[in-house]
């Protein structure tokens, strides 16, 4: 099957295409380093020629409700009209676990882009999953002040990227069925601890220090509303596993 890939070369969207090659899908990548921007809708229409899938792993860094909303309204509503106009049969996002308690921040963009994709032109399927293991390395990259690095105050149940991949194209490759199963982690961590353990694991230096975030994204965040439900399905790889395997 052709899959266009949005977001392609992020974290999770390096998983996807390398399971989607592996399980033997011919993959469109979409990022800007790839030559297509998500903001650009005829580029996209243009990159969807063909496309049966898109799966949509795209991000925007940033904790601002007004930035995030502006990039997933845009890049949602370029992927569903150029998918819908090429004929894709079957749109999967990717979603964050609960980030309707908290539709703030960051979050606000998330549940915007779910509500477009539920009520958009082409079959679709959303996949909510908690925090990657990698949003560790994310936050003490992007949580630079100085000479320290800030992390949020967190609970959390993280879980590996290449784990969301798999269910992401396996979603890909069935029918259409709106809200998949939630997906999770196997425990519940504090977000200062892991990003600990990976500065350790990478030999980086410098004082790492937890601030609560504003606002009711924050709260969420410290609050464990972002954790998951009993009904979700919890992944295997812990991320101790996780950090000694890489
Ligand atoms: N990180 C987490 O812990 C986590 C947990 C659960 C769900 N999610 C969801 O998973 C998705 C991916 O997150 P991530 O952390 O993997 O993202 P990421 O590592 O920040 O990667 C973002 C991707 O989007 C692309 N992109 C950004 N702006 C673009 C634009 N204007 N046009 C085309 N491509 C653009 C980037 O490529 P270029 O820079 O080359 O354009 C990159 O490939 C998001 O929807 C996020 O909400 C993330």
């Amino acid at each position: 099957m052709r899959i266009a890939i949005a977001g392609a070369t992020g974290a999770v969207g390096a998983h996807v295409v390398d399971v989607a090659r592996r399980r033997g899908h011919d993959v469109v990548a979409l990022s800007r380093s790839q030559g297509v921007d998500l903001l650009d809708a005829s580029a996209v229409a243009r990159a969807l020629v063909g496309a049966e899938a898109v799966i949509d792993v795209s991000s925007i860094a940033t904790t601002s409700g007004a930035a995030s909303t502006a990039f997933f309204e845009t890049s949602t509503a370029n992927l569903l009209g150029g998918g819908a106009a090429a004929g894709v049969a079957h749109h999967v996002a990717l979603s964050i676990v609960n980030a309707d308690r908290a539709p703030s921040g960051y979050y606000a963009g998330k549940v915007r882009q779910e509500r477009l994709v539920s009520e958009g032109p082409v079959p679709w399927s959303i996949l909510r999953a908690t925090q990657f293991h990698e949003f560790a390395g994310q936050i003490y990259d992007r949580g630079r002040i100085g000479p320290l690095h800030a992390v949020p105050i967190m609970r959390t149940q993280t879980v590996a990227a290449a784990e969301v991949a798999e269910r992401l194209v396996e979603l890909a490759e069935s029918d259409a069925r709106g809200r998949a199963r939630d997906l999770a982690g196997p425990r519940e961590e504090r977000l200062i601890d892991l990003v600990r353990s990976y500065a350790s694991a990478e030999g980086l230096r410098g004082p790492i220090v937890s601030v609560p975030l504003p606002g009711e994204m924050g709260a969420a965040m410290r609050s464990g509303a972002l954790l998951p439900g009993p009904e979700a399905e919890l992944s295997t790889q812990t991320f101790d596993e996780w950090l000694r395997a890489r």
